[in-house]
């Protein structure tokens, strides 16, 4: 930390506004959450996720789903792929979602998010109960074998560097709340899944 960051924070103090989270969420008539979907490229985070989003939106529910290949167009566009830029990709992202989730909104998360210790920092961010982690959990091997964008391919010739699952580290998850058979599984079935973890934990 910079001198200078030092004393801008301890200028800057937190304040709380009239219209609450409570507020929020009870004029929405639902419970806040951040689904965060984690996985290879390829493995089907966007795609469950938007799937999953198109149900919740049919339900009546209220929801933003974010993507890491969009929001690496805008807010995250000045970050590449090394351990340190995708930290700070999952910081943004985990913040960002933490105030959708205070805006009463049920947020869908959708990044490889390669890191144990930064899925914990995100989960730490909000209040117990509201972060739940989604492992979309398709081999290496099916994920090169469908190589929807080309990734793979490059990677193994090298016209990638630091490509997750080939020479940059994936860490699964120890123990998520939602662990999705997404290589051997239909959209419907694995959607059908998330909306019933759901319903156990009361959130829909
Ligand atoms: S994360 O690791 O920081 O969470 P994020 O989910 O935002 O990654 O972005 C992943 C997407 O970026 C992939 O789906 C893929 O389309 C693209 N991409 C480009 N280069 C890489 C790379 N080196 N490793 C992984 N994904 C990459």
């Amino acid at each position: 930390m910079t001198a200078l960051s030092v004393i801008k924070d301890e200028n800057v103090v937190w304040h709380q506004h009239t219209v609450t989270k409570e507020i929020r969420s009870d004029l929405k008539k639902q419970k806040p959450a951040v689904l965060w979907f984690t996985g290879l490229s390829g493995a089907g985070k966007s795609t469950i996720a938007g799937a999953l989003e198109s149900k919740l939106a049919e339900l009546g529910y209220h929801t933003y789903l974010l993507d890491g290949d969009n929001v690496r167009h805008g807010l995250c566009k000045d970050l590449g792929f090394s351990d340190h830029d995708r930290q700070e990709n999952i910081r943004r992202i985990g913040e960002l979602s933490k105030l959708m989730a205070d805006a009463g909104l049920i947020v869908l998360s959708a990044f490889i998010s390669p890191h144990r210790a930064e899925r914990q920092m995100v989960r730490e961010l909000l209040p117990e109960g509201e972060f739940l982690e989604v492992f979309v959990n398709t081999s290496l091997d099916e994920c090169e074998k469908r190589d929807p964008k080309g990734l793979y391919k490059k990677a193994r010739a090298g016209e990638i560097k630091h490509f997750t699952g080939i020479d940059s580290e994936y860490q699964q998850p120890l123990s998520p709340e939602i662990d999705l058979p997404a290589g051997t599984q239909s959209i419907e079935a694995l959607v059908e899944q998330c909306l019933e973890e759901l319903k156990v934990r009361s959130i829909i």
